[in-house]
């Protein structure tokens, strides 16, 4: 299948760009959360809340099955689902695959505030972004088949490069 699926930290433009993305090559979008959201009719922060972290990512690797059968789209999903082995085959099986990185810096920035991830909430936020990532940055890398750097970037500038990796 030839889906393109945006991985990356919380923060760090997925649904913003892979929305984008999804207009300027005339694709439909999905977004893994949104569609989590929707069919548990709760927030994700609900789902950690009642039934704990593991129990979303069962969640998630059944949406990440779902879109096997669907028709190929800008998929993006959650930060953490790339971190579960299982996916893996998942992901390759669906399409290609691009690491949005952004540094902890920037990421602390455009989290400030949020309250809908319950792995960030308490505590010292910047912290928090950086020890997630010391685990999961590997990870990002060898999941992904192209890496975009969105540091100082502008979405334009992202856009842009994205598509010159998929057309
Ligand atoms: C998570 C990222 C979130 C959401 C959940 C867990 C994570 O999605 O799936 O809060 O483990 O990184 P975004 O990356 O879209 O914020």
């Amino acid at each position: 299948m030839a889906n393109i699926i945006l991985i990356g930290f919380m923060g760090a433009g997925k649904t913003t760009l892979g929305l984008r993305l999804s207009r300027e090559c005339n694709l439909p979008f999905v977004d893994t959360d949104q569609r989590i959201e929707e069919e548990q009719q709760r927030s994700i922060r609900a789902i950690f809340a009642k039934e704990g972290e593991m129990y979303f990512r069962t969640l998630e690797t059944k949406q990440l099955k779902k879109l096997m059968q669907g028709p190929d789209c800008i998929i993006s999903v959650g930060g953490g689902l790339p971190v579960q082995k299982v996916n893996h085959p998942l992901l390759k099986q669906l399409g290609n695959t691009i690491y949005l990185k952004a540094s902890v810096k920037t990421l602390a920035r455009r989290l400030q505030g949020s309250n809908s991830r319950p792995l960030l909430q308490g505590g010292n936020l910047e912290e928090k972004i950086a020890k997630l990532m010391e685990e999961r940055e590997a990870i990002y890398e060898q999941v992904a088949d192209y890496r975009i750097e969105t540091d100082d970037k502008t979405i334009e500038e992202v856009i842009v490069q994205m598509q010159s990796l998929i057309c």
